[in-house]
């Protein structure tokens, strides 16, 4: 079963599908690799607009691209991309960001060197008890904070998602690699925005990392359709 965790193709809703016609577009790109299961992942900044705004966007958005919708194309669940602020520590409604039917949430981190305080709110996110945290593209990071930040984060109780796309280019796949054996990385998204941008689907991922780590595709899988079932992920963490 294929899974792409991370997508912005729902349309007009964030930087991501700019029209319906797009984000048919999109799903036909995610059919034609095989996808079985995407997660619709628009952006969320708790500073601009509440959560129940946003939901509301959300589902508005879905409804416009319902009737455009083919039976080929894979199943849709819904999430957000949550960028990190530090009143998401104490926000009340973050669990109604998580993937649907999930306590799953990705978290994208400010693109900043990553500060004690930012990681000691993150780790208190994780301790709140009603979120499990998947942080996406944790390999761009890599561009404003070093890799000890980095590693410091990923040992709190989380999982690592990284963007297929970085797999393509020598420098970002040498990081993704190194993520990898460190065992910070658990799931591949497409991060997919728009036709034309240079986006690639997790399958094509799936197929580069399996060249050093066969397993991993499997592995990943595992781990997607547990997150999908709110099951515990077991010894990954
Ligand atoms: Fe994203």
């Amino acid at each position: 079963m294929l899974i792409d965790f991370h997508s912005h193709f729902l349309p007009q809703i964030d930087d991501g599908s700019r029209s319906i016609e797009e984000s048919v577009q999109i799903l036909d790109v995610m059919t034609k690799s095989g996808v079985d299961l995407i997660v619709a992942t628009p952006h969320f900044y708790c500073t601009e607009q509440s959560s129940d705004k946003f939901l509301e966007r959300r589902t508005k958005a879905y409804e416009r691209l319902k009737p455009h919708l083919k039976e080929e194309h894979p199943e849709i669940r819904f999430g957000a991309e949550v960028l990190y602020d530090h009143s998401l520590v104490n926000y009340e409604k973050l669990p109604d960001l998580c993937i649907d039917g999930t306590s799953w949430l990705l978290l994208e981190m400010p693109y900043c060197d990553l500060s004690d305080k930012i990681i000691d709110g993150v780790a208190a996110i994780t301790d709140r008890g009603d979120v499990k945290v998947y942080v996406a593209h944790i390999e761009r990071y890599l561009n404003f904070t070093p890799m000890k930040k980095l590693e410091k984060l990923m040992q709190l109780d989380l999982i690592g998602q990284i963007n297929a796309k970085s797999l393509t280019t020598f420098k970002t796949r040498r990081q993704c690699m190194k993520l990898i054996n460190n065992g910070y990385v658990h799931l591949l998204g497409s991060d997919y925005h728009r036709i034309g941008r240079g986006d690639i689907t997790v399958d094509k991922g799936y197929e580069i990392i399996g060249k050093k780590h066969p397993n991993f595709e499997k592995f990943a899988e595992k781990n997607g359709k547990k997150i999908l079932n709110d099951a515990p992920l077991g010894d990954v963490l």
